[in-house]
């Protein structure tokens, strides 16, 4: 099973797409926090992103390829992906198309999530991430049980560095010039199913599993 979370910065993918994987045996790959990793180890693909990452602009799509390649020839076809925040072009869309191809797999089902804008700028503007896991909380909406601190872990949270107003603005900026045309291109493929994720993440993650075939 491969499945792809379609959906603006904030929309809830990542927290999603963490308790999917927890109760499942899938793989929850985020470029995102692939990213992160190597901008923190300092290796030569963190150093290329690094600058693109905290103006909020898209890392150029041959790195971001690059990853998740190597990634999925050493998983193969057995394991089962949910992929979090790829693809994020059409160039990206089309090459995982051609990659899930060389394994002998494809893409199962894309998840749109579907969220207005002013609700992901208050989700993004509260965020904190644990410099540990990755795991995600909220100042408001879902706080950790001891302040600064993953539930999961133990490790210190902080607030990423394009979580700040400008950051966020490019963000979403890139991802309506980029990334939404994804919704169509997924669309006409009849591979498209949405989810109304301005809810509870409890109801979220209900309607997540029915849209992939869970239950
Ligand atoms: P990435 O880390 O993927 O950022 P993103 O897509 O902007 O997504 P987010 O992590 O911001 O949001 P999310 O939808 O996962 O929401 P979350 O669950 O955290 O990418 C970062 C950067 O890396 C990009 O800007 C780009 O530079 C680069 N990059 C990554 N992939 C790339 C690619 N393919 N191509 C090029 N560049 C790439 O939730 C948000 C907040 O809301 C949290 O605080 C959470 O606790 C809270 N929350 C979640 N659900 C709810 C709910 N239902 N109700 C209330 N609060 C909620």
């Amino acid at each position: 099973m491969k499945i792809v979370l379609l959906g603006p910065p904030g929309a809830g993918k990542g927290t999603q797409a963490a308790r999917l994987a927890q109760d499942t045996k899938y793989e929850h790959l985020s470029t995102g926090e692939m990213l992160r990793r190597a901008v923190k180890s300092g290796s030569e693909i963190g150093i290329r992103a690094e600058s693109f990452m905290k103006n909020g602009g898209l890392v150029p799509d041959e790195v971001v390829i690059g990853i998740i390649e190597d990634r999925l020839k050493s998983d193969g076809a057995e394991v089962s992906h949910i992929f979090d925040g790829f693809p994020r072009t059409v160039t990206q869309a089309e090459a995982l198309e051609e990659m899930l191809g060389r394994i002998d797999s494809g893409l199962d089902r894309v998840v749109y999530f579907d969220v207005p804008e002013e609700v992901v700028v208050e989700r993004l503007s509260g965020r904190r991430t644990c410099s540990k896991c990755g795991a995600n909380f909220h100042e408001k909406f879902v706080p950790p049980k001891k302040e600064n601190i993953c539930d999961k872990c133990g490790g210190g949270l902080y607030q990423r560095d394009d979580d700040k107003p400008e950051s966020i603005r490019n963000r979403l900026a890139s991802y309506k010039a980029l990334t939404s045309e994804l919704i169509e291109y997924y669309d006409k493929k009849k591979m498209l199913g949405r989810v109304a994720a301005d809810r509870e993440p409890e109801s979220i993650y209900a309607d997540l599993k029915k849209t992939i075939g869970l239950n």
